[in-house]
């Protein structure tokens, strides 16, 4: 396995490999590799001739307040998960590679991101499409593979990608939980000992509402009012948001019908953690 860091590189080495015809998936990640990336890096070696995985903690996503110095990174680990899962290349760039100055044309994503992190997190999506829409020029993937836990970043990328005619293919992968149906994340260590615990409680309180839709239950402000309890009695976390729209278009929703998304987000002492079920009720 190949570790790159600089642009010029990653790009000569992808034209090289292109002119081949050999066919190229990129799995965008911010490292401290979990299960939930490895399973993006196994569904684009089923997929393509070469596989890229690009870790860099992108700057530009992270508010003031939020956690970009605490962000978990460990590159040697990560190396070894990636070459356990024959990834290719690893493209590491350092801050200054990928910036070297404030860039000077930023993206501004002004659909899909009213609600949700779009709305907690502002500019978060913004630095997100930015730095997506550079490693898509940097490794010019046939394929892009992102994780359906992020849902929300999903359907940005999916609108990225139509209003700016990027030739890549977005692959959405399923959120790949622990046994107890905690989301895996690289937050998650950040969690204390009693966090841990308490934390599934925020997927038990999804398939429980799933169980409760398919039964019949089509108000979404009941929907959302069992889950707050469940959440507020159950975990000693603040709830951020608890929210239902339609899925894709993250609209607010009537009667749970056709296609749409339970997401939440809840912040603990030292991380704040998302999950979402996705629920198609015809
Ligand atoms: P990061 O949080 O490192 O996640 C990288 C990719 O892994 C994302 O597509 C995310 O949805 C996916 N992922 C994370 N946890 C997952 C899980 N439990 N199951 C399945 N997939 C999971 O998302 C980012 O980085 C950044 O915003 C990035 C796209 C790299 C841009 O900086």
């Amino acid at each position: 396995m190949k570790v790159i860091k600089s642009i010029k590189e990653m790009q000569a080495f992808v034209l090289h490999h292109k002119k081949q015809g050999k066919s190229i998936g990129l799995v965008p990640t911010m490292g401290y590799l979990h299960e939930g990336h490895l399973a993006l890096a196994e569904q684009a070696r089923k997929d393509n001739d070469l596989v890229i995985m690009s870790i860099f903690v992108n700057p530009l996503q992270f508010g003031p307040k939020e956690d970009l110095s605490t962000y978990p990174r460990d590159f040697n680990r990560d190396h070894s998960l990636a070459e356990g899962k024959n990834v290719d290349v690893i493209f590491y760039p350092a801050a200054g590679e990928m910036y070297p100055q404030h860039p000077s044309i930023l993206m501004n994503v002004n659909d899909r991101t009213d609600v949700l992190c779009g709305e907690s997190r502002p500019g978060h999506f913004d630095g997100v499409a930015l730095v997506v829409s550079k490693l898509f020029n940097i490794a010019q993937p046939d394929r892009a593979y992102f994780g359906r836990k992020d849902a929300q970043q999903i359907a940005v990328i999916d609108l990225m990608v139509a209003d700016y005619n990027f030739p890549v293919e977005i692959i959405s992968v399923d959120t790949i939980r622990e046994e107890n149906g905690l989301a895996m994340s690289s937050r998650n260590v950040h969690l204390t000992a009693s966090e841990r615990e308490q934390a599934p409680v925020l997927y038990q309180s999804l398939a429980n509402a799933r169980t409760l839709i398919s039964e019949g239950e089509k108000d979404s402000e009941r929907i959302i009012a069992f889950i707050r309890g469940e959440i507020a009695e159950k975990t000693d976390g603040e709830i951020d948001y608890i929210e239902i729209y339609s899925y894709p278009e993250l609209k607010t929703l009537v009667e749970l019908e056709g296609r749409f998304i339970i997401a939440l987000a809840v912040k603990f002492s030292k991380a704040r953690l998302i999950d979402n079920i996705i629920i198609t009720n015809e």
